[in-house]
């Protein structure tokens, strides 16, 4: 467990780095990052570098007993650099040029961008590669932020027909898998197809996922580039890249196979005002953060980087970005750090050392004001330090019980076709997953076709399309596995099966699913599941089954299907009604079931147990009587952390 934070020495005068180095180890902190905005300054003029001011950056912290995240710089290509490539900038949907002038201004596919990337970052690997300071390398920054994966320019275009040639091998073969007879859509090339954008009503379903599969390929080669370089120049160093919360337009687990640790930005208080959630959660959470968000997210980062992650971004006070930015709770920034850290973060760095008076963020909050004042997220970053020192020897996080299966196709699909306005599976994963924390369960988030042995409760919320693999990965699991709506609804090619829907996964599921409606909010739907009444929303499903019936709709539909160890779900359940769904299949798990106090959150990994207090009063920790802690006690304040050690 390690602190870290984000530094940008070329933001302040150079007499103030080895005070800023010297308060940043007293602290407690012991990595920093760095440069990842600093091209322009790095190469101020076309093949002209000025590496002064960053070798002495180096220097400095490396002086101080810090060790440095280095950065490729590739997020923010100046001026010169557009200039010289103006059509290296994406196209939106609406088909507007991105401008110069903030950051992300680039395209992923645009080949002369990724050449002067590649050369960027041979040279930042040759100077910095084998320097004793640096232990990682952050490749770019937060792929895909600000609505960057996807873009509609030419190079973009030409490079997604040469992928639908590798895909299809004929233009038959994409007619066929796009169904382009409908509406007379039929193409004679490839080279007639175009970016699936402006068109007068939807686009075709199949067009669109292929371009999110697109777009997601090209981010992992673009990635890719970069990692090659760094791990030619700078051996033995981990690879990262800091992701986001709730952004799904390209695939994770697969940008995460070139890394060697996924990391996050973890903005509790932004995501909670950005996201979908009630006006009364985010009255209720409003300094505190949805108690499921963050550790969503760490559990989701941690499948990503198969069990190595980081939070490299957390929040240290406001931020300046979401519609109403509030203060964090006091203690709040020391029970995010904790709640990472529970869930097996190896480091939590902080964004950002100092607030910064100029530009963009001046009204984002750092460890420090900017008067170089310690602010109240550097107080309590100290405190967790203290923490770490007094609880020695300490892993929080070993295999969780229940692996929850997240697919970012799976999203992809819901949004081009949601039939419920806002149904997501991103949506409906994160639900689930909330679900079963609240009845005190540990969760992995894991790819379809990951191996599932070993856990004893599987649950797949949203997955339209099951590749063989995941196919595979059902069939061998021994844990009670419950599926949502939708799941095998759809062929690769985006397609009903042939066979109806779940289609292939009808080997393990003996149902049929005849017809689907979707309701408007307010329309909710009774179940009646042997005396206790379920309630739906948003989707439903008249599936005809031989199957055993734990459930049916008022017309005498099957809601709650049983064959084995498998469920399957005929509605989308309102959240009393997940629970109790998620309650039953725990227990024939033969899991302990939980109720947690509300706003109150467990991790009982590894010999620990956790609990973080999200709620804005005091609430019991969860724990057996005579439970032993390490930290905090029995009764948790607002932003209160207690860890008691578990008998194994
Ligand atoms: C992140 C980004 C940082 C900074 C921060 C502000 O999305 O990576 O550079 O902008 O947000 O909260």
């Amino acid at each position: 467990m390690k602190l870290g934070v984000c530094y940008y020495p070329e933001h302040w005068p150079q007499d103030w780095w080895a005070e800023d180095a010297r308060r940043m180890a007293d602290m407690g902190l012991s990595v920093v990052r760095i440069a990842e905005f600093a091209w322009s300054r790095i190469e101020p003029e076309p093949g002209q570098f000025d590496w002064a001011w960053l070798d002495q950056a180096v220097e400095t912290l490396y002086a101080a007993g810090l060790s440095v995240i280095m950065c490729t710089p590739t997020a923010t290509p100046p001026k010169w650099l557009v200039d010289q490539h103006p059509d290296m900038v994406a196209i939106n949907e609406q088909g507007q040029r991105r401008q110069f002038g903030s950051r992300r201004h680039y395209s992923f596919s645009h080949e002369g961008y990724r050449a002067e990337c590649a050369r960027i970052t041979e040279a930042v690997a040759e100077r910095y590669g084998q320097h004793p300071a640096v232990v990682a390398w952050q490749t770019d920054n937060e792929y895909g932020c600000h609505d960057t994966t996807i873009s509609y320019c030419a190079s973009a275009a030409r490079r997604f027909r040469l992928w639908l040639a590798a895909r299809y091998g004929t233009v038959e073969a994409l007619n066929q898998a796009w169904g382009t007879v409908f509406w007379s859509q039929v193409y004679r090339r490839f080279d007639e197809v175009d970016p699936p954008h402006l068109t007068v009503t939807e686009a075709n379903p199949s067009h669109r996922l292929d371009y999110n599969r697109f777009a997601s390929d090209e981010v992992v080669s673009f990635n890719r580039l970069q990692v090659d370089i760094l791990r030619r120049q700078s051996p033995g160093r981990d690879m990262i890249h800091n992701f986001m919360g709730f952004y799904t337009e390209f695939d994770h687990f697969a940008v995460s196979q070139d890394l060697d640790v996924a990391s996050w930005d973890s903005y509790p208080l932004g995501f909670l005002e950005q996201f979908w959630f009630s006006t009364e959660d985010k009255a209720r959470y409003l300094r505190q953060g949805h108690p499921d968000v963050a550790a969503f997210h760490h559990d989701l980062y941690r499948g990503c980087g198969r069990g190595r992650w980081w939070v490299m971004e957390q929040q240290p006070g406001p931020v300046n970005w979401a519609s109403f930015n509030p203060s964090p709770l006091p203690g709040m920034v020391r029970a995010w750090t904790w709640e990472a850290f529970a869930h097996g973060a190896e480091v939590v760095s902080y964004f950002r050392w100092r607030q910064a008076p100029f530009a963009q963020e001046q009204m984002h909050a750092g460890l420090n004001r900017p008067d170089r004042s310690e602010d109240i997220g550097g107080q309590e970053a100290r405190q967790v330090a203290a923490d770490i020192k007094a609880l020695g020897e300490f892993a929080p996080c070993g295999p969780s019980p229940v692996a929850l299966v997240f697919s970012y196709e799976g999203d992809w699909v819901t949004t081009i076709q949601p039939q419920a306005q806002g149904y997501r599976a991103l949506k409906e994963a994160f639900a689930w997953y909330s679900s079963l924390r609240q009845i005190g369960l540990d969760v992995d988030i894991v790819p379809p076709g990951a191996d599932l042995s070993g856990y004893r409760l599987v649950v797949a919320p949203c997955l339209p399309i099951v590749s063989p693999e995941a196919l595979a990965a059902f069939e061998a699991t021994e844990a009670v596995t419950v599926f949502g709506v939708r799941a095998g609804s759809k062929t690769r090619d985006l397609h009903i099966p042939g066979n109806l829907p779940p289609g292939e996964l009808s080997k393990l599921l003996p149902l049929t699913v005849q017809r689907v409606e979707s309701l408007r909010p307010g329309t909710p739907m009774a179940i009646d599941a042997n005396g206790a009444a379920l309630t739906g929303r948003d989707w439903r499903e008249d599936v005809s089954t031989h199957a055993e019936v734990l459930g049916r709709f008022e017309d005498g539909h099957p809601a709650w299907i049983r064959s084995g160890k498998r469920d399957y779900l005929a509605f989308a359940p309102q959240e009393s009604a997940l629970s109790h769904l998620m309650s039953d299949a725990a227990k024939r798990a033969g899991l302990t079931v939980m109720s947690m106090p509300e706003g109150v959150r467990i991790s009982q990994r590894g010999g620990f147990g956790i609990a973080i207090n999200s709620a804005p009063e005091p609430r019991p920790a969860p724990v057996a009587k005579g439970a032993e802690f390490v930290l905090g006690g029995p009764i948790l304040p607002p932003a209160g952390v207690a860890i008691w050690k578990v008998p194994s």
